[in-house]
Formats: C-alpha cells, structure tokens, sequence
C-alpha cells in the first residue's frame, strides 16, 4: 500500500538588511558584549525596517522558496504562517503571502503557537497533505518581534529579533514504509496553558487593545525548556524506533546556545550534527526553526536524504519536535 508522506520540496528565507551587534545594545541598555554572549550565545540579529512588516519578510522567504522549487504559483493549494507577529489582528497574513506571490484563492491562515509556531504549522499542513486534502502547501513562520520588544527592557531586548523562513510542503506517494522514505515521519505537539504567565505580552486586542511588550520569567522558562525539548525529542526518536545516532541534523529553535547544547548533549549528539544560527539570527520565535533550516540546506550542509529533528519550545508554554527525512 502506497504512503501518502509530505517531502520538502524547497526552503527559503529572508533576514533584514539592518544588523543590530551587542556592541550597539550596550549603548541602548545596561549590557554587555560579554553578558548577552555567555548568557544566550547571540552576537548580533538582524532588525525590521520600521516600515517593514511580518508580511514584507514572509514574502520574500515565500518568494524564494517558489523560486527554487520550480514550481508555479497555480501549484500552490494553501498558505499556512506561523506568527505571533501580524501586521494586523486581522486579515492573516498568510492572505497578504498568498496575493502577493499570486497564489490561487484556496486556504490561507496564521497559526500562534509563539517560538513553536514553525513545528504548529509544519504539522497542520503535513496533517492537510497525508489526509489527501492538499498536494501541496507554502509553510512560513515569519515574526517582527522587535514590534513587541521593549526596547528599555534589557533581559529581553537583548534576546529577539526579525526574520523568516519558508518552506513548501509536497504530497509524495512512496512504497516504502522505512524511516529512510523521503518525508515527515511524525510530529509531536504539546501546550501547557498552566505556565502562560512565565512569557507573554502585556498586551492584545480584546484587553489593552495594544500589542503590548514581551515579558519573560527567563530563568523559569529556560528549566521547562530544557526538561521539555529533551522530553519531545526523546519522543520522536522513541515513535520512529530509531537512536539518536540515526540523526543526521538537530535543528533547534534558536533562543539559547546553552538549551540547545544541553538538548543535544542528552541525545549525545554532538555540536557539529547541530544547526546553530542563534549567534547571529538571535531568537526570531517561529522563524528560528526555517530560518536556520534553509541556512544549512543554502551552505549544503543538509543534504537530501538526511534524517532532521526539529524541535522548538516558547510562550504558552508550547513545545514540540518534528522528525523528517529531508
Ligand atoms: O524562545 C522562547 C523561549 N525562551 C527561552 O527559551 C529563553 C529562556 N531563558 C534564557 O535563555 C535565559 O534565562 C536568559 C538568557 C533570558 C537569561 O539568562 P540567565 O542565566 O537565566 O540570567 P538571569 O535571568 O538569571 O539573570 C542573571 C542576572 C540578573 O541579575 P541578578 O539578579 O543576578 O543581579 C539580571 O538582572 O543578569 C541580569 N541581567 C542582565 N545583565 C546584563 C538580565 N539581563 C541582562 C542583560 N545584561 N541584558
């Protein structure tokens, strides 16, 4: 019996032309070079134009992935972002995607999942392709969380940043049913509503009717991160009956080099199986995952064939892991 599994087809991404280093931080707030970059492993990030919206970046990352698939834009069926980030409360801005790249009418919306938006998304669209409902599907997380920064506020401003990241979702029949078929092989998605007051905004529509500024318990959040990320992964790696060392590429939400090295330290992968961008993406929330994805397809780091696990963690809290041969 044939099996219906979603393959990359392409990825994409866009970051900002303005870089922002921690050199210029410590002019704004009372920081260090040393602080920020022992403490999270960012360097620099790359910040939105204040024109520039969630969906200019989406755009461009959709844009390129359409490009390097050699695909048409009739070829699309739906549209799927991931952002806490729109332009707007509404319309979504997978619909601004969707016209921009002149993709058919057909579905279009914006998942929330905060930094775990890109696994949400991943998920939906793979759920829409292995149903048979959808051949193929142009996923984005794309964020403007400089829009949502204080920027007065060191224990935060220091941390988030711009960017997106695209990829497009492919229907493929196959007859092997091994975890060497090209394809999503499972995903794993989890919240915890209990621990919302550990990161959000102090903010939205229906109460301060402002987007409001990131406020994070970041010391709380950082233990359920490690606890969580090595809890999912140990699931993907448990669902596939494999081992970590049947892994050839980690790919973590990118919100801290010490949580990543600690998630691949407990699968006992080492550092060069990791994708790490967080040095000079900082965390871009639901584009960490894409963003960092398409850097290491772009440099041929990631080749087709290989077996990746992505994993993310944020606000909600929510976390999740995706496991995908590439
Ligand atoms: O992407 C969504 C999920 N988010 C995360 O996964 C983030 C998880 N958390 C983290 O990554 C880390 O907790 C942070 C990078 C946010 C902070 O690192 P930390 O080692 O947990 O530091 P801390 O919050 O415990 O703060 C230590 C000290 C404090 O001073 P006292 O109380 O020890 O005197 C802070 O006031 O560092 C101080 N501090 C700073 N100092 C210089 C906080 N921010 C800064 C700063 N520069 N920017």
């Amino acid at each position: 019996m044939p099996v219906i599994r979603s393959i990359i087809k392409s990825t994409g991404s866009y970051l900002p032309e303005k870089i922002l280093t921690n050199q210029e931080l410590e002019k704004m707030v009372d920081t260090s070079d040393e602080w920020i970059t022992q403490r999270s492993g960012i360097k620099q990030r790359h910040i939105a134009a204040e024109k520039e919206t969630t969906a200019d970046l989406a755009i461009k990352a959709g844009h390129l992935a359409l490009d390097r698939s050699g695909l048409s834009p009739q070829d699309i069926q739906g549209v799927i972002v991931a952002t806490t980030t729109p332009d707007q409360t509404f319309p979504a801005v997978a619909v601004k995607v969707q016209a921009a790249l002149g993709i058919p009418p057909g579905m279009a919306f914006d998942v929330q999942a905060v930094c775990t938006g890109f696994v949400y998304a991943l998920a939906t669209a793979n759920n829409f392709i292995t149903s048979g409902q959808f051949k193929r599907i142009l996923v984005i997380g794309a964020e403007k969380m400089s829009s949502v920064v204080d920027w007065n506020d060191r224990s935060t401003c220091v941390l988030f940043a711009d960017g997106a990241g695209a990829v497009i979702l492919e229907a493929q029949e196959s007859e092997d049913e091994s975890i060497h078929a090209r394809g999503v092989h499972s995903t794993h998605l989890y919240a915890n509503g209990r621990h919302a007051n550990l990161l959000y905004t102090d903010g939205g529509p229906s109460s301060t009717g402002q987007s409001g500024h990131i406020i994070m318990e970041g010391r709380e959040v950082f233990k359920h991160a490690v606890q969580c990320m090595a809890d999912v992964v140990a699931e993907a790696i448990e669902k596939n009956n494999i081992t970590p060392a049947d892994v050839d590429w980690l790919v973590p939400h990118q919100a801290n080099i010490r949580i990543i090295e600690s998630t691949a330290k407990k699968l006992g992968m080492s550092m060069d199986k990791v994708v790490v961008t967080v040095d000079h993406h900082g965390n871009t929330s639901a584009a960490s995952i894409p963003l960092a994805l398409d850097e290491a397809v772009s440099s041929g780091r990631i080749k087709k064939g290989d077996l990746l696990l992505l994993e993310a963690m944020g606000g909600g809290l929510t976390w999740g892991a995706a496991l995908i041969r590439f």
